[in-house]
């Protein structure tokens, strides 16, 4: 028995491995490990053999079947991979991702301000000291600075070079904490009258929790025109929430503080998320703080007109040369996660940053 195993291996061997294509080798495979094959017939013979034999010739024929499947396996594959790629297979379908719900959101924003006769403007995201705060009435030093936790991109003081030393020769860089330095930037190759949006990313060094981000977004807007008011601005406003949120929504002006806007106000919107009722979303007060506004204040004014004027900080700059005792103006800043947190009912505002498909893929 064992002989003719051996004889066996030896035959089946050379058969597999001189297949030349895959029905030849099915035909090698049905007659060495088929269930009519010789080994099958020795394996079935097992049970009439006495016990020493059967020790013997059982692990020999196991051991010849497992090696023949194994080379089949082999020869098969070799096949496979180079002769039978089947060209007419369906490809694999590419996933078509969509926009971020924040991104969707300041798309309906931009409509609607663009349908009130707006112009949309960017700025950068990396900004200089002077434009996110000196230029916009925050002195180095004032407290109000504090109402912005700031990122500071330039290296840290070197040895016995003193801080205002340092800021002579390098402009001292920041990610913008808000998007009012773009009034600036925007008023320094026009003049007005003017309307424009500025919709972009900011960044604060703050602790998040559901009403609050590190970077985030805003929306600012602005017009400088003459005999504009405190009115104007209201009514702008309301007009933008009501296409936005429909007829019914309710908002609420309070007076608030910010250096360059003299007076100022701030709006909040009754919260969708709980009904008013109170919730984590809106600190449990049913309002939630969507944006701060106000007229533009005199001096910022006057620096919009000394960017793009007679004494440009920066050459690229070009001279449009207007008077700002002869116009007034309105500015407002949106917080535009806020907004889309009321509109599409999220409850925290991490949502929108934590990358989960599960979350996104619903908008
Ligand atoms: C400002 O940033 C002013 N630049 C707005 C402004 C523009 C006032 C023009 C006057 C004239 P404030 O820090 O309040 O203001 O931010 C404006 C809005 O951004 C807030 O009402 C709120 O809706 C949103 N916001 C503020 N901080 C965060 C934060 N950490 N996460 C998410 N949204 C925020």
């Amino acid at each position: 028995m064992l002989e003719k195993l051996k004889q066996l291996k030896s035959q089946a061997k050379e058969e597999i491995s001189k297949s030349s294509n895959l029905d030849i080798l099915r035909e090698a495979e049905v007659k060495y490990l088929g269930r009519k094959s010789e080994l099958s017939s020795v394996m079935h013979s097992l049970a009439t053999l006495n016990e020493e034999e059967r020790r013997r010739v059982g692990p020999a024929s196991n051991s010849l079947k497992k090696e023949l499947e194994e080379m089949v396996l082999l020869k098969r594959k070799s096949f496979t991979n180079t002769s039978s790629i089947d060209l007419t297979l369906p490809g694999v379908p590419i996933k078509i991702g969509h926009k971020h719900p924040i991104t969707q959101f300041l798309e309906k924003v931009e409509d609607v301000f663009v349908s009130m006769g707006f112009e949309v403007v960017d700025g950068p995201e990396v900004e200089s000291d002077e434009y996110n705060f000196d230029l916009l009435n925050i002195p180095k030093d004032h407290p109000a600075r504090d109402m912005w936790d700031t990122y500071y991109l330039t290296e840290k003081q070197k040895n016995r070079e003193t801080e205002e030393q340092r800021n002579k020769k390098t402009e001292k860089l920041l990610l913008r904490t808000h998007t009012s330095p773009v009034q600036l930037r925007a008023m320094g190759t026009r003049k007005p009258p003017v309307r424009i949006i500025v919709p972009g990313r900011v960044f604060r060094h703050e602790a998040t929790d559901a009403g609050h981000e590190k970077n985030f977004y805003q929306c600012e807007g602005f017009v400088i025109d003459k005999n504009v008011s405190l009115a104007n601005l209201i009514s702008t406003l309301r007009i933008f929430i009501k296409r936005i949120f429909g007829e019914k929504m309710e908002i609420r002006v309070r007076p608030s503080y910010f250096p360059f806007v003299e007076p100022g106000i701030e709006v909040d919107m009754s919260c969708l998320i709980c009904g008013g009722k109170g919730c984590s979303a809106c600190k449990k007060s049913g309002w939630v703080e969507v944006l701060g506004a106000g007229m533009i204040h005199r001096k910022v004014l006057e620096n919009m007109a000394k960017v793009g004027g007679a004494n440009p900080p920066s050459p690229r700059l070009r001279r449009t040369g207007w008077n700002p005792k002869e116009y007034s103006g309105f500015a407002f800043g949106l917080g535009i996660d806020r907004f889309a947190m009321l509109y599409y009912g999220i409850n925290d505002i991490r949502l929108f940053y934590g990358g989960d498909l599960r979350f996104v893929e619903q908008f």
